[in-house]
């Protein structure tokens, strides 16, 4: 009997993965350093956005081998033999100046398959472009880890378009496509647009993998001059910067009214669909990924989606 295909599904690059139009991103479960589990969060919290993301058609989720140092990546696994449901799962290899030779890379995937307790990932990405190793050495290692049976697919993270073009050849030498390049991307960072990534994505048949899409929870509108964000984010998100995006959130609120009632994040996702990235919100709990969820399913109009485009440039942050 084949598989029940969601009507929403796209494929991941030019590969034959389905994905949902978004995904879960995992970086904050295990995470105590920027995201504090642990203190205002807990396992029974991330279980249940995992949960959630699942019921509600969200079955891509997206974690790497630093994150929670692998804590990540043990919770997920476990969330799935327990859930016992067909998921994406992509993860990450951090190429560590000390790692030079691309049995690292196969090296570092069985780590991961071990903590993930899977006999393969769907999609295995390089982390960061990080010297001194070439990006062929590593795009060869991808290549052996496809051969192996050990990941579906070969995706690139933080890759400029130049370093982007080199992976793709680099893989295209061994018979395989890149399939995805996960970059910051949202509307109050929109560097991929000014640089020509995402147009090169499109033309290349890449999937423009977009992190960070709620720039940290700020887009949700919950984080004001009184209400400030916790730990680490409350440097790097000063008041003169919250102050700024207040107009931007303003007409978020007010497109998602007009919108059966989307709240300021789910219009924030969808604007990041209707440019034709793959978005991936972190969620920590059940109701953050019920309202994740809910970006997907309908789609901003354009000249909305042109409103946000000027409000976002207009938002000097
Ligand atoms: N490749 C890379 O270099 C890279 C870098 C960064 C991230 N990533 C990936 O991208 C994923 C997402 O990025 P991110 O976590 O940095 O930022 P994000 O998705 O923009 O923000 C996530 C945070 O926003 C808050 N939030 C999310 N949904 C919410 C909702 N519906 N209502 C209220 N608050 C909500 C939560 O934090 P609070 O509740 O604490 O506010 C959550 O942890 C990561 O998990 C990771 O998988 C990759």
């Amino acid at each position: 009997m084949s598989q029940q295909v969601d009507p929403q599904a796209i494929y991941l690059g030019r590969t034959d993965i389905r994905i949902p139009p978004l995904g879960t991103g995992t970086w904050a479960w295990g995470d105590r350093m920027f995201w504090g589990y642990g203190r205002n969060y807990s396992q029974a919290d991330v279980e249940g956005a995992f949960q959630t993301s699942l019921t509600s058609g969200v079955n891509f989720f997206d974690t790497a081998e630093i994150y929670g140092w692998g804590r990540s990546e043990r919770l997920l696994g476990q969330f799935i033999v327990a859930a016992g449901k067909p998921v994406v799962v992509a993860t990450k290899f951090m190429p560590f100046p000390w790692r030079l030779r691309r049995k690292n890379l196969i090296d570092a995937l069985r780590g991961s398959l071990k903590r993930l307790g899977m006999e393969r990932v769907d999609l295995y990405q390089v982390h960061w472009p990080i010297a001194p190793v070439q990006i062929e050495t590593w795009m060869d290692g991808m290549a052996e880890a496809v051969e192996a049976g050990l990941t579906r697919a070969v995706g690139v993270s933080n890759f400029s378009v130049s370093q982007m073009e080199q992976a793709y050849s680099a893989l295209s030498r061994r018979g395989l496509a890149l399939a995805s390049n996960q970059v910051g991307y949202g509307l109050l960072n929109r560097a991929p647009e000014r640089t020509g990534l995402l147009a090169a994505c499109r033309q290349m048949g890449v999937t423009l993998i977009a992190y960070s899409p709620l720039t940290q929870g700020i887009l949700t509108g919950k984080y004001t001059l009184e209400n400030r964000p916790p730990g680490l984010r409350g440097r790097r998100y000063r008041s003169s910067r919250l102050a700024a995006i207040q107009p931007l959130i303003q007409l978020l609120h007010h497109i998602g009214e007009v919108h059966d009632s989307k709240t300021p994040a789910q219009v924030a996702l969808n604007w990041v669909i209707c440019k034709g990235a793959v978005p991936i919100p972190g969620a920590k709990t059940a109701r953050q990924a019920q309202e994740n969820a809910g970006a997907i399913g309908w789609s901003l109009k354009h000249d909305e989606v042109a409103a946000l485009d000027e409000a976002s440039q207009l938002t000097r942050w």
